[in-house]
This record gives C-alpha cells, structure tokens and sequence, in this order.
C-alpha cells in the first residue's frame, strides 16, 4: 500500500481513485479485509479528560425560549456574536454536524448513523475544537475532541500551564481529521479518495449546523493554517488533516469571500431534517414518483451559499414537477437548461459500476453531479489539490442531502460512475473539469431496516 503519512494524496489519485477506481479491492465484494490492510485502529474511543456535552436541543432555534432570550437570539445573529460559550449551542454545532444520530437495529447491518454519510459506515472522520495558544496564530492551546458515542468531549492536547477554556474567548477552530486506516481495512488505497470525499461532507455540515444556530464561520482552504492548527497532536500517518472552520467572532481574520457575505441556506425546522437524512437501503432503488419543484429551488439557495462557490453543479432531472426532464446546470442560484429530454440512457452510462448500472436511475428524481476545476487547482497546489477540490465538492454535496431530507426524499452518494465518460456526456471543459460526487435523490421505499433516533 502506498504510505499515506508523507503524502496522503499522491497525484497518481486522480488516475487511480478516480477515473478508474482501479485501487479498490476485489475483496470489496466480498466484505473481507482489503489485502495489506493496516491493522485496526486502536485508537477507536480517544483518550483524554472527558468533559460532558449539554444534551443536544432537539430544535436549533428551540421554540420555548422565552421572549427576552428570543431578542438576545435575533440580535447575536444580526451581529454574528453568538459564541461556542453558551453549552447548549457548542453541543448543538458538534451533534448535528457529526453526531450519532440514528441506531439501524436490522440484524447484520450498520447499526450506526452519524450525521453526515460515510462510506459503509467507517466515519474515519475525527472533528475537533482548536482553542488557539495564548501567544496568539493558530498553534494550538488546547484541543478537545468531539467523541459522538458518548456525546463528550475529551481534551486530546493542551499547551503547558493548562487548557483554555472550551467556549469563552475569541478565535476558535473546528478541525477535521482523517483516520484512513478505517475506511482502508475495506477499501485499501482508494480510502484517501472516500476519506476527502466525507471531510468535505462534514465540513459542510459544520457550516450549516452553525447557520442555523446564527454562528458565522469562516472555513478555510490553506495547507498552512491547517497544518498550524493541527501541529502537537495528529499523530504522522494515523490520522491527517483535511480541513478547518473559525467559529465565531466574524471580524478575527478579516478574510471573506463573497459566498460568506450571504447567509447560508438553512432549512426550516433544521433539527428535524437533519434527523431524518438518510442515504436509503443497500440498492438504491426510489420509487418512481416526482419530486416537488421546489426541491430544485432549495437546491439552488442551498448551492448559492455553500462554503465554497468554486464548483459546478449538473443537474440531469428525470421526474420533477413543473420541470420537463433533462440536463440543467446550477450557476449562481440559476438552474439554466442545457438539452431537454429523456436523462436516463445518459445516467445509465455515467453511473456503471464495473460494467452494470450502479442503481436505479430509472426511478430517481433527478441526480446532481459536481464538476471542480481539477487542473487548475493541481497547476496551482500540487498533491495537495486533491484534498481542497473534494473539500469544496463534499460540502456542496452535504448540501443537497439536506435538501433531499427537507422535502422528505433520499439522496445517496454513489462513487459508482465514470468519470471520462461524465465529462464527456456532461460537455465538461476537456482536461480542466472533473466530477467528484454523483448524488442520486428519489423517494425511498419502506425499508426492512428500522432506524431508531438517538436521544443523549
Ligand atoms: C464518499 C461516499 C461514497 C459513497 N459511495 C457509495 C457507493 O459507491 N455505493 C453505495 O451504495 N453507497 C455509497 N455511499 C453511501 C454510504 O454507504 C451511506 O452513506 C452509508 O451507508 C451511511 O448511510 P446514512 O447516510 O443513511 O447514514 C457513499 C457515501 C459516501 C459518503
């Protein structure tokens, strides 16, 4: 296998993970052990001094607080003032973002569900609070690690002369982190490529999750700050950095971008929807009936605010109300048409998965594919392009899972699709545009699975 500690995206990736998936196992089919696979991760629960969470809320703007605490509410989001000090709302950004959430009880399947999906249900992802040093930057003074089991934090690292507080302060940091010896004991070498998809995935919950709680963020693409973050307790090669969000305290860094100075899409009622996502059973098979047209309208506001706007998104609608079938592109918040007609034959030859169709596009709604600028991005980072292009993607792709779950539909993210042949079908610019996700969404039929919620 190849190492992943000195350089965990090798540029041989692209090529190998995802154009032609020729570093998945054979033994994937079978569900054995990837050949050379790392040995389990020790590590499962982390260590450290726990601290306890305030139970979760189970609405992000809880309905029966009293007047003056409503005012106080409206005004810190105005003002974006809200800070991780108040309990309630550091344990409301940690669960809804990364939280366990569903307990599947069908015998033989994958009894746990987090927030955001996760390939097979490894979740290599690990998502930390960073309180910087005191002498200021982003060298860590403490850092407290969310454990979603137990609903607790445990303090993994702090500096001499002891921790910072969680909450209080100014600049804090949610970093994500990697463990690719999780989703490798199945998935071999192409585990760094599902492992980047999922961190961009929580990167975007974690940036909705803090909307909804009238949290402003700032999340930030740069090797450097997030190398600087994570310096003193990511152990080499066990676990990697991929990614990071200031929380809080919008004027701290004085950077922006123009996708930050609207605010973020949010569903109504929140809590609720992100209860509810769900990727569907085993063979995604939607039953045939439309989609509401305003699927595609939250879709649009959803994409418009994203934590990153360098992407692109294709829509090839199937059955949606009020929206003859066919390819449409999302720019700005613009769903534009580019060919009318039939999408199937077109996604039965994207989605293959070794030679088969990989699900059933025949009764989806509609599936979303997002293209990013590959080459310009590997001319400009190198090797570490792959990391930032799938943070970009994944927090989009997060995106229009919620907005599946807010019109009580599914969406499943499948790698099983063909990357050249996408290009090509979707008239992507030649050797610049790369799909990262394909996002099939549909109605899921009842399933024998039987998911229960988790209450802490
Ligand atoms: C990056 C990524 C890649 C995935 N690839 C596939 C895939 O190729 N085939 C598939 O059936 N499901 C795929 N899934 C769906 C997961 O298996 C699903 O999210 C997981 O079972 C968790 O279910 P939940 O989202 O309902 O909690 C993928 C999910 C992620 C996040």
């Amino acid at each position: 296998m190849t190492a992943p500690t000195r350089d965990p995206f090798p540029l041989d990736l692209w090529s190998e993970a995802v154009y032609s998936r020729r570093s998945i196992p054979a033994t994937l089919a079978t569900g054995a052990s990837a050949p050379g696979a790392p040995e389990p991760d020790p590590a499962v629960l982390p260590d450290g001094r726990r601290l306890p969470l305030a139970p979760p809320p189970l609405r992000l703007q809880p309905a029966h607080q009293g007047q003056h605490q409503r005012q106080r509410q409206d005004q810190r989001q105005q003002t974006g003032n809200v800070d991780l000090a108040d309990p309630s709302v550091l344990a409301a950004l940690l669960h809804y973002s990364c939280g366990l959430l569903q307990h599947d009880l069908t015998p033989g399947g994958w009894p746990l569900h987090r927030a955001v999906a996760s390939a097979r249900c490894r979740y290599p992802s690990e998502l930390s609070l960073v309180v910087p040093a005191a002498a200021g930057g982003h060298r860590p003074g403490a850092v407290y690690r969310f454990d979603p089991l137990h609903h607790q934090l445990a303090l993994v690292h702090h500096e001499m002369g002891g921790a910072p507080a969680v909450g209080a302060g100014t600049a804090r940091f949610l970093v994500i982190t990697s463990r690719f010896a999780r989703t490798a004991q199945l998935y071999g070498d192409y585990a760094p490529r599902l492992c980047a998809q999922e961190a961009g995935m929580l990167l975007g919950a974690v940036h909705l999750v803090a909307a909804a709680l009238g949290l402003r963020t700032r999340p930030g693409l740069d090797r450097e700050t997030l190398l600087e973050l994570c310096a003193g307790w990511t152990p080499d090669g066990v676990e990697h950095p991929m990614g990071y969000l200031e929380v809080g305290n919008a004027q701290a860094s004085g950077r922006s971008t123009a996708v930050e100075a609207r605010l973020p899409w949010v569903p109504p009622d929140a809590a609720a929807v992100l209860r509810a996502r769900h990727s569907g059973a085993a063979i995604f098979d939607p039953e045939p009936v439309a989609a509401p047209r305003a699927l595609l309208d939250d879709l649009g506001a959803a994409l418009a605010t994203a934590p990153f706007a360098d992407f692109s998104c294709h829509l090839l609608v199937r059955q949606v109300a009020d929206t003859p079938p066919g390819h449409y592109v999302h720019t700005g918040e613009r769903l534009q048409s580019v060919r009318d007609g039939d999408p199937v034959p077109m996604l039965e030859q994207i989605g293959q998965t070794e030679g088969r169709v990989s699900l059933n596009f025949r009764s989806v709604a509609c599936t979303a594919y997002l293209a990013v600028r590959r080459a310009t991005a590997v001319a400009r980072f190198g090797a570490d392009a792959f990391r930032q292009v799938h943070l970009v993607a994944g927090a989009a792709a997060h995106l229009i899972c919620v907005v599946a779950a807010r019109h009580g539909l599914t969406a499943r993210v499948h790698n099983g699709y063909d990357a050249a042949t996408a290009e090509r079908l979707l008239a992507l610019t030649q050797d610049e545009e790369t799909v990262l996700f394909q996002v099939a969404i549909g109605a899921a039929k009842p399933a024998a699975g039987f998911r229960l919620p988790v209450v802490f």
